[in-house]
Order: structure tokens, then sequence, then C-alpha cells
């Protein structure tokens, strides 16, 4: 009889996370419900966002996150047999799943990867397309710098900042992401690891000050940032990974000199409060792919088991692109 896997949160992380935070068990498939269907998981998404989030779970719970998988067994007339979905499962091989927890992936363009929908056209590019074009709104010949410059959100930020007309920045952590962003079209990249002087660089390229900031890693590399802000500028804040693992509560210097007296606007947002928009932001999404303005990569990590490698290398930088396990 086919048995599912599940990873299972047994002890909520301390600093980074470590294997024996987390175990795979096995378990028997449910029986499906009426308006419900199995799913069987192709894609998992591993993302920065578990991190902090799992410290709200309680401990004993499967780990949450989005995968894209296929219906093999329905009570659900509108979800038969074969339908390939984007669920809510978390990270399990299999799962039962009904209309409020998941949705259709919708035809993609010839040579698109499935995985994609856990990627640029998911999750990470709705919150690119929102913390950008929303939040910060850039105009054309603005200057516009991205942290996690070749992660899954900061790279769709990027080229869509160029398709608006923006000088981009790009910030990443090591040579080869540099050399990414600058074939994606991006105007200046750097290696924020090895860069002498943030404040330096940042003045260099950015003389009269930076008009948006997309931020993916908060910390001390934000502030410096926020310091070199135009007038009116806009931070849209996103993420702040160069945190998730801190035990100590930040010491930071004060932004707020700079945030008054040039008139910035600083706002964070959950991507999840605007999921009625993703239908419309990945229309545009596919149709910016098939013009050949909206490039991706994935890093593809092989094996279900192997997921917990996958999610602890999104801190060390392993990844360029969207970090997806295939099962
Ligand atoms: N607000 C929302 O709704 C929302 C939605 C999705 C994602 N996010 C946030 O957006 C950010 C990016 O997410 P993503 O999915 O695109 O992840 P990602 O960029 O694909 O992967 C994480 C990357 O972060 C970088 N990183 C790791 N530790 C770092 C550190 N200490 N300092 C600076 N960079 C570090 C690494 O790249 P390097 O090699 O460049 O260091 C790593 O590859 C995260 O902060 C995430 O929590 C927010």
């Amino acid at each position: 009889m086919v048995k599912g896997k599940k990873w299972i949160l047994e002890k909520h992380f301390q600093g980074m996370p470590k294997r024996s935070d987390m175990k795979i068990v096995e378990f028997d498939l449910p029986t499906v419900p009426d308006g419900s269907f199995l799913v069987e998981a192709i894609y998992l998404s591993v993302d920065p966002y578990m991190r902090p989030y799992s410290a709200r779970l309680p401990e004993g719970i499967t780990m949450i996150g989005t995968q894209v998988a296929k219906v093999i067994e329905t009570k659900n007339a509108d979800f038969p047999v074969g339908t390939l979905v984007v669920c809510q499962g978390g990270w399990t091989t299999h799962s039962l799943c009904d209309k409020t927890n998941s949705g259709k992936i919708p035809p993609y363009p010839e040579g698109v990867p499935l995985s994609l929908a856990l990627g640029t056209l998911g999750m990470p590019g709705m919150t690119a397309y929102y913390g950008l074009l929303e939040i910060c709104a850039p105009k054309p010949g603005e200057v516009v710098v991205v942290s996690g410059a070749a992660g899954a959100v900061g790279s769709v930020v990027g080229q869509i900042a160029k398709i608006k007309g923006c000088k981009v920045i790009g910030f990443a952590g090591s040579d080869e992401k540099v050399a990414w962003l600058k074939e994606l079209g991006f105007d200046e990249a750097f290696n924020y690891k090895t860069i002498k002087n943030l404040d330096a660089t940042l003045k260099s390229v950015a003389p009269d000050g930076i008009n948006c900031y997309f931020d993916n890693v908060g910390g001390e590399f934000a502030c410096t940032v926020v310091a070199n802000m135009a007038k009116h500028g806009r931070i849209s804040c996103c993420g702040a990974i160069s945190q998730y693992n801190d035990t100590a509560p930040p010491k930071l210097p004060s932004l707020f000199g700079t945030l008054v007296s040039n008139e910035i606007k600083m706002e964070g947002f959950i991507i999840f409060t605007h999921l009625q928009r993703w239908p419309e932001w990945t229309k545009q999404h596919i149709q910016w792919i098939k013009e050949g303005k909206l490039k991706y990569k994935e890093h593809v990590t092989e094996g279900f088991d192997n997921m917990f490698d996958a999610f602890v290398g999104l801190f060390s930088g392993a990844n360029t692109g969207k970090a997806v396990v295939k099962v």
C-alpha cells in the first residue's frame, strides 16, 4: 500500500535551523471526503518566510508550504484526476485539498516549467510585482535599488524595473550571481560580500540619491541604503532575511532622521493580503515571459528527503533564482 511522507517541525528553530529540529514521518493516505481531492506533490517550494513564520506554529505540526501537485483521487467534479494545482499542502508528498487551499494552474506558454507556479508565476513573482509597482511606483528614469537581487523575488523586481524604464542597481552574494544580474539587464550589480564600502558604492552609482528601494534583506545593509534615499523616495519592505536567524534583538542605527528630512515613504506588506489580484499579475508575467522581457532561473533540489537542505540553503545563498524541490 502506498504511504505518504511529511516533514514535521519537531522543535522551534533557534538560530540557524538544524536537521534535528525536523523529522520525516510516513502516513497512510487519507480517505477523500466529498468536495475534496487527494494530490501528489511534483514540486515543493522552500521559502525564507518559513523560518520566521514557523515560530508561530505549534511544535509537532507538518511544516507549512506551497506545492505544485497532481490530483490522484477526487470527490470534486471541478478537480478531476490529473488536474494540476498549486496548493497549500505543506511539506508532504500527498495531501488532502479542496478549493479553499488550491488553485488550478493556467496553461503556460510552451517550454515554461510547471515549477514556475512557485516562482515567477507564483507567490514570489506576485510579491515583486506588488512591492515594486504598487508601493515604490517607480517612474521612468528613476533609480531603483534591490537587495537579494538574484533570488526569486529580487530577480523579478529588477527586471520589472527595467521594463518600466528605471536605472536598476542590484546586490547579491556571489560574483556568479552578479554576472547573471548583468545578463538580465541590471545597469549595475555588486557582490555585497566583497565590496569594500556600501555607502561609497551607492554614492558612486546613484549620486543624486535612490528613488526606490526594494528591501529583501533588512539589517545594516538596509539602513545604509535608506541613508542614501533621494527626496520623496519610496521603500518597499518585503523581507529581512539577514535577521531571520538572529537570536538577539537587532541594534541598528536610527533611520528616522533620513525618513523625516527626505520625506520618504516606507511600507511593509504581506503578499497574501492581495490574493484577489494575482490572476491579473500572473497574466502580465506570462505576457512578459512570452515577449522575452522576463527571464528566470530555478535552483532545483532533487528528492523529497532533501527538502531540509534546500531550505537551509536559502540562508547561505545556495540558490540563484527560485529554490524548488522536485519529488
Ligand atoms: N512580504 C512578502 O509578502 C514576501 C513574500 C515573499 C518573500 N518575501 C521576502 O523576500 C525576501 C526574498 O525572498 P525570496 O523568496 O526571493 O528568497 P531568495 O532571494 O530566492 O533566497 C534567499 C536569498 O537571500 C540571500 N541571503 C541569505 N542570507 C542573507 C543575509 N544574511 N544577508 C543578505 N542576503 C542574504 C541569499 O542570496 P545572496 O547569495 O545574495 O546572499 C539567498 O539566496 C525574503 O526576505 C523573504 O522573506 C516577502
